[in-house]
């Protein structure tokens, strides 16, 4: 296998702001920068770093500094050294490292608060829905249980969830996934190949921007406004990129929460039909909308536009279960793919989602209504606490995106972990360490731990602050 490094000009954009006045000791900065990245998954595993000498140099600091910055993330288990070989980043392992646990994405540390995850908890329907799905189980143990395009029953669900929304739908224009990161897996696969671009929202959600990169293609991102899209700026990327596909998410944006008009989805959709581009909508979010009714579908859908669809932000992630809608020929496709990856999604959670689908109305006025008011709640934190932060009010989704005064995301995300919180940095959610100035702070926990969270990101925020004055110096570029 080829050894991977980065260079340490990489690292040092990676890497951002990770200087605060009062936070500490700089190799301890440093090593919570560097712990942060690789947490995140912005620094891979596997990777070498630049050595001390080289590190020393790019960033401004003693050697002495980076060697004990280092040091620490060995001892913590982020980096093994090999005789004779750079520094290689590492998750820790064993009950043996200490304090690591609480920091790994995904496992839970007692009193750690986590506004990492914008992930609601399952709604009620979900287990009922389950007790469901044993009941109608027998039915289907005499066979054999592969569906590589789902349970037919479930295609048939949604296909008439998307025709009463206003797209007629057959079920043979479904396939039934893992969830829609899944999907949009398959989808990478079965459209693009090495090199390839990929127009994205810039921000966007952060697995969607792995996924397009760890399938070695290129992310080509068109920043959002202040305000919905650039509509402008998407066509001329479609024109000028040359790409095979464009994802989008244009119903209640992650992370921003935004709504794409009719208006903006059609120039979009006809940009990429000119263009031969595939444009893969994610509407995991669709059901979210806080401020009015679900749209109905509004425009006449242009050919090839593909569709991701996710039980995961309106019933509950640990169904996993998603799906693509395309055209026939697409799903055709698709099916004969995907068996070198996976065979099919397991049944008892089809059957629940079965269950789910037929009786949606109640469940998603009771999602939504937990959510609108868990936003007010943060909304109103935010606001007072942290006066200084720029958020406005999402008309759906599950998060807030604060502008900060200053471009100290990623620091502030490191110092937050000794406060016990964990949060994802505003970089995590595009390429090249851009929104530094930006914040995700989810709405989805209970609003106790809401208010919790919040005093500790006063508290960590407090901790980098220099001074009101040099605060307000940075604020000049925030309206
Ligand atoms: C925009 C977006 N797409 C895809 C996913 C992944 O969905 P699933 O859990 O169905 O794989 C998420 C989950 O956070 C998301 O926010």
């Amino acid at each position: 296998m080829s050894t991977r490094r980065i260079g340490p000009a990489s690292l040092n954009r990676l890497l951002g702001a990770w200087r605060a006045e009062r936070t500490g000791p700089a190799y301890r900065q440093l090593a919570d920068g560097l712990r942060l990245l690789i947490l995140d998954g912005r620094l891979p595993l596997d990777v070498v770093l630049p050595g001390e000498r080289e590190l020393a140099t790019v960033l401004e600091v003693s050697r002495t500094t980076v060697t004990a910055a280092l040091a620490r993330l060995r001892d913590d288990g982020f980096l093994e050294r090999r005789q004779g070989a750079g520094a290689r980043t590492r998750l820790p392992s064993g009950p043996g490292q200490r304090g690591q646990a609480s920091l790994i994405a995904g496992t839970e540390a007692e009193g750690v608060i986590d506004l990492a995850s914008a992930a609601p908890p399952a709604s009620d329907s979900v287990h009922g829905a389950f007790a469901a799905a044993l009941q109608a189980l027998p039915a289907h143990l005499p066979h054999h249980g592969y569906a590589p395009l789902g349970l037919t029953e479930l295609r048939v669900a949604i296909a008439e969830r998307y025709t009463a929304r206003g797209l007629p739908t057959s079920p043979d224009q479904v396939m039934v996934t893992n969830g829609a990161q899944h999907a949009f897996a398959l989808m990478l696969r079965l459209l693009c190949g090495p090199g390839d671009r990929v127009v994205i929202d810039h921000p966007t959600y952060p697995h969607a921007i792995d996924a397009i990169q760890r399938a070695s293609l290129r992310p080509a991102p068109v920043g959002l406004p202040d305000d919905g899209w650039d509509v402008e700026g998407v066509v001329a990327a479609l024109r000028q990129s040359g790409p095979r596909a464009a994802y989008f998410i244009a119903d209640f944006h992650n992370p921003t929460g935004r709504w794409m008009t009719p208006d903006a989805r059609a120039a979009i959709a006809a940009a990429a039909e000119r263009t031969r581009t595939t444009l893969i909508l994610d509407e995991t979010g669709i059901d979210l909308c806080l401020d009015g009714p679900v749209q109905p579908y509004g425009f006449s859908e242009p050919a090839g536009v593909v569709r991701l669809g996710s039980m995961g932000k309106s019933y509950w992630g640990g169904l996993r279960l998603g799906w693509i809608r395309a055209d026939v020929p697409t799903i055709q496709a698709l099916s004969t793919r995907r068996a070198s990856i996976d065979m099919g999604t397991p049944l008892l959670e089809q059957l629940a989602a079965v269950h789910l689908l037929s009786d949606e109305d109640a469940a998603l006025e009771a999602r939504r209504n937990l959510l609108r008011a868990r936003r007010a709640h943060l909304l109103g934190l935010v606001r007072s606490r942290l006066p200084e932060w720029r958020v406005t009010t999402p008309p759906g989704g599950l998060s807030l995106w604060a502008e900060l005064p200053a471009p100290v995301s990623t620091m502030l995300t490191a110092t937050s972990e000794r406060f016990g919180l964990r949060l994802a940095a505003g970089p995590r959610f595009g390429v090249d360490g851009a929104f530094d100035r930006f914040l995700r702070l989810p709405y989805t926990l209970p609003p106790e731990d809401l208010t919790e969270a919040v005093e500790r990101l006063v508290q960590a925020y407090g901790r980098l602050r220099p001074g009101q004055a040099s605060m307000r110096a940075g604020m000049g570029a925030v309206v």
